[in-house]
């Protein structure tokens, strides 16, 4: 296989039994057993066992010499390893290999961590990454990344998509992040916005006649952070021709499930469940709900509006507010402590309170309901919990009433932790496996209270759905695009729409978005005139590749399937960028920098 190794450490077997190899690899752990000295040897498949025993001398001094992490180069013949040592955690743990030579190919100094803790601190872990990601997490997690994308690769190339590329130093496109911008040092005063999607360079190759267009692609977006989202990601970005949503979602649905069947041997259903967007925040709060989670909403709004009980009437009656009820079956043995926890962490989304209902014994009526408000709902209002929420003997219910979105967020999140809890898990209220489902119906647009203007919910380019152009200027709220999310355990995978070919119709959002003419020419001229030639119907949509194989590995972030992530802070801890640069590149770059605090370090 190569001059220096004739096999893969982790690929030595007992079919290869007296036979003379050459390794290379990694000391894993060396353990030295009086008369016999064993290494670990690790390379990118696996660890094997070489044992040294000082009937060579030679060998048995390096041996002695050789420390976790060095780079070894080894010969010696593969032989059972005697009986009752056989390792079954291991592809190679029938045999082991006795050295006959044993050359050092380059020392380590002592590693900052042992390689299998698992108690590592991510900060521990990033700034150390070429270590971390010699782990065999690491390797696992890279390797599959490379599997989702090469059976994306191969399901785009045989449905007739063309990878095509496209700029990365370009022109801000609204995805409703911040830009990463990049000065030019040529155009004195001019900037370039590093792409937060190739969203309009793939509508123009569409325009320009490639039918099926695809790239697995960078996309930059200066955003807050979290476990799910970095500063540069990539996308599995998609663009088709002549085809209806219909169409678009049918074939995306087998791409993904054909990688979930080729990368993880898991098969996904078919088809696909589909929710329009309202239903989803009717029931779950949510736009990604977590199907998993066997609890849902109840909508007691209605119910609410003539109580005594000031915080839900008034949420009742508030423009735009609403009351829900959340049942937790075998919810009322929670202990007083547990629903405390819950209230605390319902207020990181701003509700200001839980309130709740055990209900004990439903027959009593409201004797046999046990809650600090019960005695401000009244009798006709307490029975329509009851009945509504469907609650039996032992349930809880909890509630909340605010502003609609303080609800879908608060009690959203709530019953994902609710049923991830250890009780939600005892009292079976989480299914295991795969969930996916696509999300639909969203409407074109949503009112930005602060701004007091209309933005679109997924991005300007969203064609309305059938019948619904007209309402784009007259009753933004009401008009409902062709867009869509796949969705799957609760997190965003992808997400698309049937866009605008029509120059006409383009114009009217952006208008409905309070860009005039001549700002829309200075943004999007180059979209609007491409528009005017012909532009077919088109469509597509971007999976977030991080986030699929984050999912399939069970890992906590994002960053565990990035071979070189950034922090919460957006910094590299491994190469310390960002940096402050020198007085002469900024001279350059036309720049002079305001007084800035100082960045803080992780
Ligand atoms: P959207 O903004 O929904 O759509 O992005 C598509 C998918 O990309 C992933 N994603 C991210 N992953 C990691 N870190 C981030 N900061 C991040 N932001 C988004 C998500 C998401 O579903 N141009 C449109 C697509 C289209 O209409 O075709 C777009 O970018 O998984
Ligand atoms: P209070 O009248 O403020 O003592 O609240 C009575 C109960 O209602 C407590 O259990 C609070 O946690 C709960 N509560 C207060 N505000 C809200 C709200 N906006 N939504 C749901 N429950 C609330």
């Amino acid at each position: 296989m190569s001059s220096m190794r004739t096999d893969y450490c982790g690929l030595v077997n007992e079919a290869q039994l007296g036979q003379t190899v050459s390794l290379c690899g990694w000391v894993h752990r060396r353990r030295d057993h009086g008369g016999v000295i064993f290494i670990d040897l690790r390379d990118r498949e696996g660890l094997v066992q070489v044992v040294c025993d000082p009937d060579r001398a030679d060998v048995f001094k390096t041996a002695e010499s050789v420390r976790n992490e060095y780079c070894l180069r080894i010969t010696g013949v593969v032989r059972s390893r005697p009986e009752g040592t056989s390792n079954a955690n291991l592809g190679s743990g029938k045999i082991e290999v006795l050295c006959h030579e044993l050359q050092v190919l380059n020392a380590s100094v002592t590693p900052p961590f042992q390689l299998d803790d698992d108690n590592l601190s991510e900060t521990t872990r990033l700034t150390h990454r070429v270590l971390d990601l010699r782990r065999p997490q690491m390797q696992n997690n890279l390797r599959l990344r490379y599997k989702v994308t090469m059976e994306v690769r191969k399901f785009l190339d045989a449905n007739g998509f063309i990878d095509i590329e496209t700029p990365m130093l370009t022109k801000s496109t609204p995805e409703g992040a911040r830009d990463y911008l990049v000065p030019s040092r040529v155009n004195p005063g001019h900037f370039f916005a590093l792409p937060q999607s190739p969203q309009l360079f793939k509508q123009l190759l569409m325009v320009a006649n490639f039918d099926r267009y695809y790239q697995i692609t960078k996309c930059f977006r200066d955003e807050d952070l979290r476990a799910d989202r970095q500063p540069e990601f990539t996308q599995i970005d998609c663009e088709t021709s002549f085809m209806s949503e219909q169409d678009i979602r049918d074939l995306f649905e087998d791409m993904i499930r054909l990688v979930f069947r080729n990368a993880l041997k898991v098969e996904l259903p078919n088809p696909f469940p589909v929710m329009d967007f309202a239903t989803a925040m009717a029931l779950y709060g949510s736009d990604k709900p977590d199907m998993r989670v066997k609890l849902q909403f109840t909508d007691l709004t209605a119910v609410m509006k003539d109580v005594d009980f000031k915080v839900f009437s008034g949420a009742a009656n508030m423009e735009g507010g609403r009351v829900v009820g959340l049942r937790v079956p075998g919810g009322a043995i929670m202990p007083r402590s547990e629903i405390d926890a819950y209230t605390q962490f319902v207020g990181i989304y701003g509700a200001k309170g839980l309130a709740y209902i055990k209900v004990n014994e439903k027959a009593k009526g409201r004797d046999g309901l046990q809650s600090p408000i019960v005695k401000n709902l009244h009798d006709a209002a307490l029975a329509q919990v009851v009945e509504q929420t469907g609650a039996q003997d032992g349930d809880l219910i909890f509630f909340g009433a605010d502003k609609a979105k303080v609800v879908n967020d608060a009690i959203g999140a709530l019953r994902v932790k609710i049923g991830h809890s250890d009780f939600g898990r005892k009292a079976d209220l989480l299914e295991d496996g795969w969930r996916p489902l696509w999300v639909v119906d969203f409407p074109m647009f949503e009112h930005d209270e602060e701004a007091d203007r209309w933005v679109a919910l997924h991005h300007p380019f969203t064609a309305p759905k059938e019948g619904h152009e007209d309402f784009i200027e007259t009753d933004p709220g009401r008009a409902i695009a062709q867009a869509y999310d796949m969705v799957l355990n609760g997190w965003e995978l992808g997400g698309g729409s049937v866009r605008i070919h029509r120059a006409d119709v383009q114009s009217k959002v952006f208008r409905a978005l309070n860009i005039d003419a001549e700002e829309a020419q200075l943004k999007f001229g180059f979209l609007l005139d491409a528009l005017q030639y012909g532009a077919p119907p088109h469509g597509g949509l971007a999976f977030g590749l991080d986030r699929i194989v984050t999912m399939m590995t069970g890992a906590e972030s994002i960053r565990d399937v990035i071979a070189f992530p950034k922090t919460q802070r957006a910094q590299c801890l491994l190469t310390q960028a960002p940096s402050e640069v020198d007085e002469k590149q900024l001279r350059e770059l036309h720049i002079r920098l305001r007084n800035t605090e100082p960045a803080v370090k992780a």
